[in-house]
């Protein structure tokens, strides 16, 4: 078992950055940089995530797996998987899981990954990077109609800290169980968990925007997207821009 080595800061640009920098200079699997509040904090595609000092797990761990980078995508599986599991274990949240890795909680998102990675020490590391929305009860205006957090959804005010912790066990559960069953075991269950089933998406897709009816992820984690003519396209991960439900 993987013992989370946690090192925990106030505030931070952001603790992808804390956490690469550490992998970079050798820091082990299991380590674990967490901060009451990042002032520079980014989520996939270039956008800024944004938190409310000491209200959020804000989380990246150290991971070096023995893969390919071709199949680094598929921590990101694990990763939304081990959230939505944590959630529902630690406060009774019914979680659906957007892909690619999108927690959400009635149709709002509570919790968002951002994965990197570096190749500057002997052994290539991966940075799972873990926010989720534990305390707000209101978000800025721009995300407030598809936010929303633990306390919102439970009614009541949770402790950080040990959310923080819980949700990094549970990444390193999955990880190992990943590790040991395999990437099609965990997308099986992933699928469990799928929202949007059936329902009309676009993706931008190195500029090019396709836009079809969600109808799978197939065995490599590509999202299948079936065309007005009927034609399905697999997206994968790594070359999708952004994901926009119709
Ligand atoms: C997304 O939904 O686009 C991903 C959001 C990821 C946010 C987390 S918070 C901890 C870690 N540090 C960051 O700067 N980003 C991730």
């Amino acid at each position: 078992m993987i013992k989370p080595a946690f090192v925990d800061f106030d505030t931070v640009s952001s603790t992808n950055d804390i956490a690469l920098e550490l992998a970079k200079t050798g820091a082990p699997e299991g380590t674990v940089v967490i901060a009451r509040s990042q002032h520079a904090g980014r989520g996939r595609h270039g956008r800024v995530w944004v938190d409310e000092p000491g209200s959020s797990v804000l989380m990246s761990a150290i991971l070096r797996p023995h893969l390919p980078p071709e199949r680094f995508h598929e921590l990101s599986f694990v990763s939304s998987i081990a959230a939505a599991e944590s959630l529902k274990e630690q406060f009774g949240l019914r979680c659906e899981l957007k892909w690619p890795n999108d927690v959400l909680v009635n149709k709002r998102k509570i919790c968002g990954i951002l994965i990197e990675t570096t190749e500057a020490a002997a052994e290539a590391a991966v940075v799972i990077g873990i926010g989720v929305n534990v305390n707000q009860t209101a978000f800025p205006s721009e995300i407030a109609a598809e936010a929303t957090s633990v306390a919102l959804e439970t009614g009541s005010t949770q402790d950080v800290r040990a959310a923080t912790e819980k949700m990094a066990m549970a990444l390193f559960e999955w990880y190992q169980a990943y590790c040991s069953v395999g990437f099609a075991a965990i997308l099986e269950r992933w699928r469990t968990h799928m929202c949007g089933m059936g329902t009309r998406a676009e993706v931008d897709v190195g500029g090019e925007q396709i836009r079809g009816r969600i109808v799978g992820i197939d065995d490599c984690g590509r999202l299948l997207l079936q065309d007005d003519c009927g034609a399905t396209r697999a997206i994968a991960w790594a070359e999708c821009i952004s994901f926009q439900s119709l």
